[in-house]
């Protein structure tokens, strides 16, 4: 399987190459920035690392030379900047989304897409319709959510992170719904006090402004790749693991015409099925007005 990263001089391109270059699945990552010697600095340096552990083959690319990429991960974007909400970036990001999907729609064939680029729900949405291409073939990256609930209570009750399991669901952005009621540990369901909820919400809750006061103009680069790599070895592997994406939703669940993050079965053609576990009343309501917002959000955007 070949992979294609546009924005991979970037720093989530660069981490998520890294990361499946170096773990040797895939025949080959091909690099497609706009900062072209950023880009060919990255193929000279990941060429080398990759030697001693993987046989991926990483190279520069153009658009043309995607044609053969199985997927397509996108994370180009304007330079991160300071915001109070990732919605701040929309107007920016339009710019380069669309004339990317324009290109990618003239190059590519019908390949899996894992989009990243912020605010991911919205553009995930977009993607799918400016394509056209099947809805279930277009990913949106908001696993970080559902790692991020995973760690905070790894943290807050001292508990093992990898037999702790459960999802994020709902927005990329500050109306995610930790689904609690639902989390496991060991197979059986991990029982939470009320105390560590408001802990671990406080946390998971308060994770972007904190990173983004440093006001460093860099991304949660590490965690996103681990993240991103997990979905792009699913599709690669055709594994069916249970993945939080933003999936275009057309009637499932009640939900019409919109996306955001629920839990999903990856594989090779992008997504198997949807996965949202049954939702308390509370959960609900919120994925409702999730779900509206982002509705009315979409609406008024010109695409
Ligand atoms: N979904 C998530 O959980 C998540 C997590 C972290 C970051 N993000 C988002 O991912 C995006 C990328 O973040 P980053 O830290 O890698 O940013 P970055 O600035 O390090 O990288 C973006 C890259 O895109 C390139 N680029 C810009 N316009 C382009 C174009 N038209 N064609 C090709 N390349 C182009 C830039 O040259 C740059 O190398 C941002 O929108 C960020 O907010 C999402």
């Amino acid at each position: 399987m070949k992979l294609g990263v546009i924005g991979g001089a970037g720093l989530l391109g660069s981490t998520s190459a890294y990361l499946a270059g170096m773990k040797g699945y895939l025949g080959e990552i091909k690099l497609v920035d706009i900062k072209e010697n950023l880009a060919k600095c990255h193929v000279m340096d990941m060429g080398q690392a990759f030697a001693a552990f993987s046989k991926t083959k990483v190279s520069y690319a153009e658009y043309k030379d995607l044609g053969d990429c199985d997927i397509i991960l996108i994370s180009a974007s304007i330079p991160e900047r300071k915001v109070s909400d990732r919605m701040e970036y929309l107007r920016d990001n339009m710019k380069i989304v669309k004339p990317i999907c324009e290109q990618i729609k003239a190059n590519c064939k019908e390949a899996v897409i894992i989009n990243a680029t912020n605010p991911v729900d919205i553009f995930n949405y977009i993607i799918w319709k400016v394509l056209g291409w099947d809805r279930k073939k277009i990913l949106g990256f908001n696993g970080n959510d559902t790692y991020r609930l995973k760690w905070a209570t790894a943290e807050i009750t001292g508990k093992e992170f990898g037999k702790i399991d459960g999802f994020c669901i709902g927005e990329h952005g500050a109306n995610k719904i930790n689904l609690y009621d639902q989390m496991t540990y060991d197979g059986k369901a991990l029982v939470l006090s009320d105390a560590d909820k408001k802990a671990i919400e406080d946390v998971t809750a308060n994770f972007f402004a904190e990173f983004q006061a440093l006001d460093s103009g860099r991304t949660s680069g590490w965690t996103s790749a681990v993240n991103i790599e997990e979905l792009i070895e699913a599709v690669a592997t055709n594994s069916g693991k249970k993945i939080e994406c933003s999936s275009v939703l057309l009637g499932e669940y009640g939900y019409e015409d919109v996306s955001f993050g629920i839990p999903v079965s990856v594989g090779k053609e992008g997504i198997i099925s949807y996965e949202l576990p049954e939702l308390t009343t509370e959960q609900k309501y919120k994925l409702n007005e999730i779900s509206k917002t982002m509705q009315e959000t979409l609406n008024k955007i010109d695409f």
